[in-house]
């Protein structure tokens, strides 16, 4: 019986071979026939993957300690119309939890109507910046806090009238108090709505628990956007470390706003702008400073064709001979990069 079997074994074994011969491959007849039918390592995507890095937790600076207590009055601060000269506009008109912590709006409108000329930003993971706003104009969230208040197309508030105006609620003098031991003051304004702005972070995406181990996180089409990301598309030349963003400053093509110049002065600098992460960016539409482009369908087709025209613009990017199907991919994988955003509600205002 045992013979007969083995007889058997060999003589399929023998068909096989002979199958696989005459199909291709002559030079590789000592293959196992059983070799093809294991599940092939891409090393491709295991050498793109290696390239990515969890985002982490975000900074706390040692002069502003993050408590419950003060996120929670960050939080009043920041849902708070009385903030603004009209009491009309709160940090939430623009940077809306309903619509990603931004507008929705190609460029914002602020004061009485003002047609900005910068699209608002979403607030998600901004704590994770070197440097915030677009030209990177201010050095942390506790800077960047007080500049829409007293800015005049903004919320066209006086620093020194907001304090007078808080100290007079004392649901406030109370908060404060209770908070920093202290009165109502420009500083511990920022502070707080600095602090709450740290715990609006998207860091656990579909991308993320793929890097950390689950296959099925993200879709095929999502893990050939990322093979495209870092290869053929190299969007990681700028879009790079955990928060996906070289926190460099680079000019896209795109003409009318001197960006970064406006900060240094230097020539070179005109037309550029810091390179946002990408985390939550699905749900952040419309993209860049101008909020001119609506779509990540958009935003890909505009590097396929290497970008716009403008003396300054960055060699990096050139035309990228993405296919239809490679350009999904690349849509894919940003979506990958979406995750829950974080659900605030508009708290009660201290009267
Ligand atoms: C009228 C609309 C408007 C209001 C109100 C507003 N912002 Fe903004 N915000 C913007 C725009 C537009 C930008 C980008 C401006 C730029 O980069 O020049 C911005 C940028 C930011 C950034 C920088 C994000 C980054 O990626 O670096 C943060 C943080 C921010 N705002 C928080 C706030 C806070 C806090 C308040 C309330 C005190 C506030 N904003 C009020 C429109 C607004
Ligand atoms: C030369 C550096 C550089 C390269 C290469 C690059 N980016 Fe960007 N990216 C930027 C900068 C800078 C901005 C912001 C530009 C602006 O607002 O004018 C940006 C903006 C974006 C935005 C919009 C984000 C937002 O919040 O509005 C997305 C999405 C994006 N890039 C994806 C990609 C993809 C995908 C690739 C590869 C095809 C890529 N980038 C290649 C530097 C770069």
């Amino acid at each position: 019986m045992k013979s007969m079997k083995l007889l058997l074994t060999l003589l399929f074994s023998a068909m096989f071979l002979a199958a696989c011969n005459t199909k291709e491959d002559a030079a590789a007849p000592e293959k196992e026939p059983t070799a093809t039918e294991e599940p092939e390592v891409d090393a491709e995507l295991e050498a793109a993957k290696a390239k990515f890095e969890p985002l982490g937790v975000v900074a706390v600076p040692a002069d502003n300690e993050l408590t419950d207590e003060k996120v929670d009055l960050g939080q009043m601060l920041y849902f708070d119309e009385r903030l603004s000269g009209n009491n009309k506009l709160s940090c939430a008109s623009c940077h809306a939890p309903a619509a990603g912590y931004a507008d929705g709006l190609q460029k914002f409108i602020g004061f009485e109507g003002f047609n900005g000329p910068r699209n608002s930003p979403s607030i998600i993971n901004s704590a994770y910046y070197k440097e915030n706003f677009w030209d990177g104009r201010a050095g942390s969230l506790e800077e960047q806090a007080v500049g829409p208040i007293q800015a005049e197309g903004e919320m066209n508030q006086n620093l020194g009238d907001l304090v007078t105006e808080l100290s007079a609620i004392p649901g406030y003098v109370e908060e404060f108090n209770k908070v920093f031991n202290d009165k109502v003051t420009a500083d511990n304004i920022a502070k707080a709505i600095a602090s709450f702005e740290r715990t609006i972070v998207v860091t656990d995406t579909a991308f993320d628990k793929y890097l950390a181990g689950d296959e099925n996180a993200i879709s095929a089409d999502a893990k050939e956007g990322m093979k495209l990301f870092v290869g053929k598309a190299s969007c990681i030349s700028c879009h790079a470390g955990p928060l996906l963003s070289d926190h460099n400053y680079h000019n896209l093509g795109m003409d009318g706003d001197d960006g970064r110049f406006a900060v240094t002065n230097n020539e070179n600098d005109k037309g550029k702008f810091r390179t946002p992460g990408l985390r939550g960016v699905a749900h952040t539409g419309p993209y860049m400073h101008d909020g001119s482009l609506a779509t990540l369908e958009d935003v890909v087709n505009y590097y396929n064709v290497g970008g716009g025209v403008h003396p300054n613009k960055s060699e990096l990017l050139q035309p990228l001979s993405l296919t239809d199907e490679e350009v999904k991919h690349l849509v894919a994988f940003l979506e990958s990069l979406g995750g829950e955003v974080p659900e605030v509600e508009e708290p009660e205002l201290p009267l």
